[in-house]
């Protein structure tokens, strides 16, 4: 296994930012290229372009020498506004090498906002799919499409979410809220069917991925899939990376699945993660390719602003963990310590990217603020007496057992009846369930949410990171609501329901129990795989649910949708 040094740290960050000087040069560049100095090579990985503002887009491909050896590459590239390419805007010569995987990035530059593109690259003899890209709109925009995905684990199975979203070209973007690929290793999580339905890793990439080399075999891995390369090369792609981009449950020094001792320095590792993320997404980071800060924010016309978050690794503070506070030896929970952990100055986003946001939001003259990050955001506190629970095979029961209490107590209530005292303990003393989301950082989200209340500019936020469908309303600490929670479904990554241990049949009583249970949800689906589509207008925000029913084959049929209006 390859090794990185904190020299090797420093020469990561400067070559990085070498081949991010490079793509500038090219910026712009309207001359033609001489098809006798282009290599000889193969497009396996398709193309891809994100990133796209009104007069510029992110266009990306790897193009791999087919001669073994070759350390450098020259090819073409062209961008028209028909796919025939008879209507040429642009087009150039530009090399890259093994140094970056041979992968290729140009921001491409003053282009008209609100128009269609294709391009594609050209070798010697060979030449690369055509992708289909879109500015944004200067101005007027009365309508938009977004599709929002996240958690797409090969092992777990095909991208038939992906391929999906493909066919439908009124899609004019995509956002991807993270996990797009997983670190762990051929035995590892999520890999049980692989080999059966055909989904393995090669054998120098089947160990968990440390080096810079074996996350650049995995992202190669990835865009195998046919799913994917459509879906890439169908639209403009917006994404923000969640924590198995480096590893699981990451936070700013380190991560559930790094352990110093045998996998050496974290940072080390995490720079090479990113390094690996940059080189295969069609991403224009603000501070250049050395530089871990990905926040940014994209204005579609006038009527939103998508504002992308970093909520992992700038400056995220160690989650809290509720086995710290349960004695081992009497099982009772040191309640008092825990509240007032929680309660705690920590940090998610930070001072410093808040306070961009807070800019922004300010600043923004669209109609709707769409905050895209990886992890949800609403209070999800559920009955405390739940979290002892350590055979996850009980959890449906006492689900549902929870849930008919509440029913009693929500009735007595309503025909001004007594409440059992006991009853209304059970149901109202409640926890946060996951404390690697938004809720194990409670004071800082009380500061967004004010920020946004004093602006008046209600919330609009998209999370992904569960692997399954929730719609929320986010309530400030004053009980006043500052907006809404679409959370998207994974793409491929097993769910609650393969936690939970339940039948299929049985998987809608427990979404009902769990919106009743925990106060702020008010619709979730626990147990299918899917996306969402989101369409805007200056109206309202219509969010569409769309499962489908099959991962393990390319074979597959959308079998349910669900939707939430916002405002309702
Ligand atoms: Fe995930």
């Amino acid at each position: 296994m390859e090794r990185f040094s904190r020299r090797d740290f420093l020469k990561l960050t400067v070559a990085a930012l070498a081949v991010s000087s490079v793509s500038s040069l090219l910026t712009g560049c309207a001359a033609d290229f001489d098809s006798r100095r282009l290599s000889h090579l193969q497009f396996s990985h398709g193309v891809a372009s994100g990133d796209a503002t009104q007069e510029a887009v992110i266009l990306w491909t790897r193009a791999q020498p087919i001669t073994a050896g070759v350390r450098e590459v020259t090819l073409g590239w062209q961008m028209a506004l028909d796919p025939a390419f008879k209507q040429l805007v642009r087009s150039g010569e530009v090399t890259t090498s093994a140094e970056r995987d041979f992968t290729v990035k140009i921001d491409v530059q003053q282009l008209s906002p609100g128009l269609q593109y294709y391009y594609r690259f050209l070798g010697a003899d060979t030449q690369s799919t055509i992708g289909k890209t879109r500015t944004l709109a200067a101005a007027q925009l009365s309508a938009l499409k977004l599709a929002v995905f996240s958690c797409s684990n090969y092992p777990a199975g095909y991208f038939n979410v992906y391929r999906e979203a493909a066919l439908h070209p009124e899609i004019d973007a995509v956002i991807h809220l993270g996990d797009y690929i997983y670190e762990y290793a051929a035995d590892g999580y999520a890999t049980e069917k692989s080999v059966e339905i055909g989904r393995t890793f090669a054998s120098d990439n089947a160990a968990e991925i440390l080096s810079l080399d074996d996350y650049r075999k995995r992202y190669a891995l990835y865009r195998t899939d046919a799913g994917l390369q459509q879906l890439h090369a169908a639209a403009p792609w917006y994404l923000v990376w969640d924590d198995h981009e480096i590893a699981n449950d990451t936070w700013r020094n380190g991560a559930e699945n790094h352990q110093s001792e045998t996998e050496g320095d974290f940072l080390v590792r995490r720079m090479a993660a990113v390094r690996a993320y940059y080189e295969w997404l069609p991403i224009r980071p603000p501070q250049g390719e050395g530089s871990a800060q990905i926040y940014r924010s994209f204005d579609f016309g006038q009527l939103l602003s998508l504002h992308l978050l970093d909520t992992r690794i700038i400056a995220r503070d160690e989650q809290l963990d509720y086995k710290n506070y349960f004695d081992a030896k009497t099982g009772q929970f040191a309640s008092a310590k825990f509240q007032a952990d929680i309660a705690a100055d920590r940090s998610l986003m930070g001072q410093q990217q808040l306070n961009w946001l807070s800019d922004k939001l300010a600043s923004s003259k669209c109609h709707w603020q769409l905050l895209g990050q990886q992890i949800l955001m609403a209070k999800m506190h559920i009955p405390a007496e739940l979290l002892g629970t350590k055979d996850y095979s009980q959890l449906p029961e006492k689900l549902k057992a929870l849930a008919q209490v509440k029913l009693r107590v929500q009735q007595a209530q309503q025909n001004q009846q007594p409440v059992d005292a006991t009853d209304l303990a059970r149901v109202t003393q409640v926890m946060p369930y996951n404390l690697d989301a938004w809720d194990g950082y409670p004071r800082e989200r009380e500061q967004l949410y004010a920020i946004a209340k004093k602006l008046g500019k209600p919330l609009i936020v998209i999370a992904g990171d569960t692997h399954n469908a929730w719609y929320s309303h986010l309530v400030d600490q004053h009980q006043q609501q500052v907006g809404v929670e679409f959370a998207t479904p994974s793409v491929s990554s097993p769910g609650l329901e393969h936690y939970l241990k339940v039948p299929p049949e049985q998987t809608d009583e427990l979404a009902q129990a769990f919106s009743l249970l925990i106060n702020d949800l008010q619709w979730c689906n626990l147990h299918q795989r899917g996306y969402m589509q989101l369409s805007v207008s200056a109206e309202r925000i219509e969010c569409e649910w769309r499962f489908i029913d099959n991962i393990f084959s390319e074979q597959y049929q959308v079998v349910a949708t669900h939707k939430q209006v916002y405002p309702a």
